[in-house]
């Protein structure tokens, strides 16, 4: 299947009820680190607020935070860890009224309560060390 290019950039808007589902596949074995990152950002530049920011360590755990004006919020970590080596994910994250729920392959595995307004998120980015093979905003 082709790929599209990482980090993969797109001007969206998110509001309450919108749905962003991701499919993709680590790029290299878990013993090697990869990543895989999904930023929601506020403008439409690389260095805008994030109102949700989604880190996946792939061999070991997830971290979410927010960023305004350059600084980090309070990290939210989870060792459970969905993702397996090797293999196709999908991603999806649900817009809800009061947070931004992530589901991966079906399950629905983290909470991330809304620190931003999520009307204001602009642009969506998605990077690090995956194949991505299809970003879809509904
Ligand atoms: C930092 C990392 C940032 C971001 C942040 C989230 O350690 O450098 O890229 O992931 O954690 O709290």
């Amino acid at each position: 299947m082709a790929l599209i290019p990482v980090p993969y950039t797109k001007y969206v808007s998110l509001p309450v009820g919108s749905f962003v589902k991701i499919k993709g596949t680590p790029a290299m074995s878990f013993s090697m680190n990869p990543q895989l990152q999904v930023d929601f950002h506020t403008e439409h530049e690389d260095d805008s607020d994030i109102a949700f920011h989604f880190r996946v360590y792939f061999n070991s755990c997830v971290v979410m935070n927010s960023c305004q004006c350059g600084s980090w919020g309070e990290e939210v970590k989870s060792t459970d860890m969905p993702f397996k080596n090797g293999q196709p994910f999908e991603l999806g994250i649900m817009v809800l009224s009061k947070e931004y729920q992530v589901i991966v392959n079906g399950c629905q595995y983290y909470t991330f309560p809304h620190r931003l307004d999520p009307g204001s998120v602009k642009m969506i980015q998605v990077g690090r060390d995956v194949s991505l093979t299809s970003v879809i905003i509904a």
